[in-house]
């Protein structure tokens, strides 16, 4: 692609998503098309950045009602998340430009917006991956190796949950929760992170949006409430098939 981006790791994580976190039937079937076709060298940047479909029927968006509301979804993955979109087509163009004209200087004043926007179509991907409407078996808890891990480093999933909901709680102003598995160190990590920075010192295993876009409409202020109620939609099994591919990765 381009010689700054292709150095960053924003662009190792982009490619590195594409590899590794479109796991889940349904949405991999759904979804990986459209961001496989995302990083393609030889399509257009348009081709390249696309809105992917929610892993479940958009038609019964509020499939995740009562725990988030239809409008949220709506709006969140609509507006927000084509806005990351947007912004990234845009920010790329820019810097192909930038690159064609060796205009160094342009190229590293556009990294921002490419961390910000790239980062915001990396996690909003993955976010709707984590989530499943109840008879979807969606808050069904994890079972097998994933379960073992989390009580190897955490104690129970109780307390898991505790410790990610208060640290994830705590995040000052707008951010991420982040379950990671750390490749290195081989075990599973709680890390947060703001703004829209994509998570790139593990593997994304689970993510949790704690912008206000994604609860004020129905939470308000109330963060704390949101995150103990998402728990109910999570989606173990794409959990425990990211977790399953990470200890494979190379
Ligand atoms: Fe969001």
């Amino acid at each position: 692609m381009f010689q700054l981006v292709r150095t960053s790791a924003l662009t190792r994580t982009l490619q590195h998503f594409t590899k590794t976190s479109l796991s889940g039937a349904a949405c991999a079937a759904r979804s990986s098309g459209a961001l496989t076709s995302s990083f393609s060298t030889t399509a257009s940047t348009h081709e390249r950045y696309t809105l992917p479909d929610l892993p479940y029927d958009y038609n019964v968006i509020q499939a995740l009602e009562p725990i988030i509301s239809a409008e949220i979804m709506e709006v969140h993955h609509k507006k927000h998340h084509q806005a990351y979109v947007n912004g990234l087509i845009v920010a790329e163009e820019k810097y192909q430009q930038a690159l064609h004209e060796k205009d160094v200087a342009t190229q590293i004043a556009l990294q921002p917006a490419l961390k910000f926007n790239g980062g915001g179509h990396i996690n909003h991907s993955l976010f709707w991956q984590n989530l499943a409407p109840t008879k979807l078996g969606g808050g069904e808890p994890p079972k097998g190796a994933l379960l073992s891990e989390i009580k190897k480093e955490f104690g129970t999933l109780e307390d898991f949950i505790t410790k990610f909901n208060t640290t994830t709680a705590a995040i000052q102003g707008s951010g991420w929760g982040w379950l990671g598995y750390n490749k290195a160190a081989k075990r599973i990590e709680i890390v947060t992170l703001p703004n829209q920075d994509p998570l790139t010192t593990c593997i994304p295993l689970l993510g949790v949006d704690v912008w206000e876009h994604a609860y004020y409409l129905q939470y308000k202020n109330a963060r704390p409430e949101y995150l103990k109620k998402i728990w109910d939609v999570i989606n173990w099994k794409a959990v425990a098939e990211r977790f399953a591919k990470a200890q494979q990765a190379q």
